[in-house]
């Protein structure tokens, strides 16, 4: 405990300071390239030309920003996983709440990464594009004078573990269009690279595989995401003990940010309290919820595989997770105490997880299955935080500058010459708004 009381002192202290915090650019160019991952040859999305993408290293309370230029030949929105935007859900990088980078075109995304330390990854969040690439790290430092509690390591190694197809992101888009599932993956790519040839006849002669050089008797950091499509994977290194030293960051802090409810009439605001009867609907509502309540929320898994949850903008509280369909009565069995908190959660087959939310970020914030085929097919909804004594300007952050409209609001888009082209266009963005 002794670490968290100068935290929540020093952040507070930071927050009047917003505009004085150091800040960190990055310039990204976002395109395909090939690879051959698994052996054959495939266009994978890569930023700057690496995949995956290169390591952000900023430190709590940076300012971050980020100009992404869209070179690839469909809309693009980047998303930053477990990053809390606190109440700043204009940077967050999803349909809901940004329209996409059009084809061509370059997007800024700004914000600030505060009060959390850890390890967090970025990724595009449109249309299975991450089951190609485009993903990379986040480090969030903590600044020397906040201490953590283990021993500053030898070295620091991140390294994104994930399933990997060999079909491209669109072919596995028709195949969810179609109706079809995506099947048995065709391997698991470790830093973007295939398997060690541990099996002349199961892997093939040829794949480059991911090395790290450590020396012995030294102790590492290894900051491991899961970056795949939908597989659960353990990780493990033989004959080593691992320590765990953090999952998705801590957080301790909150603060005060402005925002703008323009989502004018696209969606409604009654997501069912309970499971509906008869076969599920698509539809467009979403959670109505208000600022400083408690939301909790029950994932009931009657699959057979694993499912992971996200919530974007907050961390959560798991208080319960058992096999079974719960009740009313789960209640009982919740850890009010220490449940740790987290930003995706695991749902077990034939089993629930809930989990208790508060809510101090207004905004509108993703809440989506992790599972990316499941996510395509529309497993997500937002919950929107109002903030009755707010309004605009005083609880949420205000919308930026360089918003890009789109939908029913097209028509304020700004126009932008998309590169490599000779004339300047707003319609680019115009026609975007169904993928996904
Ligand atoms: C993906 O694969 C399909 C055929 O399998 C091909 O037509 C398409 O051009 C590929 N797209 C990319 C972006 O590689
Ligand atoms: C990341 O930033 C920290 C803090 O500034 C620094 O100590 C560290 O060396 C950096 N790591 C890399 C890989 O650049
Ligand atoms: C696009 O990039 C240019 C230069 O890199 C920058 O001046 C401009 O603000 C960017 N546009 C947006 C909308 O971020
Ligand atoms: C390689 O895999 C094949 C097929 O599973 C198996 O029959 C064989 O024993 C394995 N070889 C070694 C050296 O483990
Ligand atoms: C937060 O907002 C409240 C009004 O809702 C205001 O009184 C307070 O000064 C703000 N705090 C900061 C740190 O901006
Ligand atoms: C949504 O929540 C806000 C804030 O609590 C409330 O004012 C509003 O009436 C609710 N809207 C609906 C449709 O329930
Ligand atoms: C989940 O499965 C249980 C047991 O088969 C069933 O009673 C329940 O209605 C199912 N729930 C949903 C939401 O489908
Ligand atoms: C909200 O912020 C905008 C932009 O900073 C400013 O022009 C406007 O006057 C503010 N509105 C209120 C009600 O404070």
């Amino acid at each position: 405990m002794a670490a968290v009381a100068p935290l929540l002192a020093l952040a507070f202290m930071a927050a009047a300071a917003h505009a004085a915090d150091p800040f960190a650019f990055f310039d990204w160019d976002v395109t395909y390239i090939t690879a051959s991952p698994l052996g054959v040859p495939q266009k994978v999305i890569a930023i700057n030309k690496q995949f995956p993408g290169p390591v952000m290293n900023v430190t709590t309370n940076y300012n971050v920003v980020v100009n992404v230029l869209n070179s690839l030949d469909e809309p693009l929105l980047i998303t930053w996983d477990g990053i809390q935007q606190r109440k700043n859900c204009w940077q967050d990088g999803v349909l809901g709440t940004t329209c996409p980078i059009p084809p061509g075109w370059n997007w800024t995304y700004n914000f600030q990464v505060k009060d959390q330390i850890g390890s967090f990854f970025y990724f595009p969040s449109l249309g299975m594009q991450r089951a190609a690439g485009g993903f990379g790290g986040i480090t969030v430092n903590n600044r020397a004078v906040i201490s953590v509690p283990f021993d500053t390591p030898d070295g620091d190694i991140t390294l994104f573990i994930g399933d990997w197809y060999k079909k491209n992101h669109t072919a596995l888009r028709k195949m969810l269009d179609d109706g079809k599932e995506l099947g048995m993956p065709d391997g698991v790519l470790m830093n973007g690279k295939g398997p060690y040839r541990y099996n002349d006849s199961l892997v093939p002669d040829g794949i480059d595989y991911e090395t790290i050089k450590v020396e012995p008797g030294k102790t590492y950091r290894i900051r491991v995401h899961n970056v795949g499509v939908s597989t659960s994977l353990n990780f493990r290194i033989q004959n080593h003990n691992l320590a765990l030293v953090e999952t998705e960051g801590s957080y301790t802090m909150k603060q005060n940010f402005t925002n703008l409810d323009i989502h004018k009439g696209v969606y409604t605001l009654d997501f069912p309290t309970m499971p509906i009867d008869g076969p599920p609907v698509i539809r467009t509502s979403v959670i109505n919820s208000t600022f400083k309540n408690f939301l909790e929320i029950v994932f009931q898994n009657n699959d057979t595989i694993v499912q992971t949850y996200h919530i974007d903008g907050y961390a959560f509280w798991v208080v319960g997770m058992d096999y079974g369909e719960w009740s009313e009565n789960s209640r009982g069995t919740y850890n009010k105490w220490d449940g740790v908190s987290r930003c995706t959660t695991q749902v077990f087959p034939g089993a629930w997880t809930a989990v208790m939310l508060s809510l101090d970020s207004p905004g509108f914030w993703n809440v989506r299955t992790e599972n990316l085929d499941t996510w395509y097919l529309g497993q997500e909804t937002y919950i929107r935080v109002v903030d009755p004594n707010g309004g605009y300007n005083v609880t949420e952050m205000v919308a930026p500058d360089n918003m890009l409209y789109c939908g029913l609001l097209k028509d304020k888009q700004k126009a932008q010459k998309p590169h490599g082209s000779s004339s300047s266009s707003a319609s680019a963005i115009r026609s975007l708004t169904e993928l996904k």
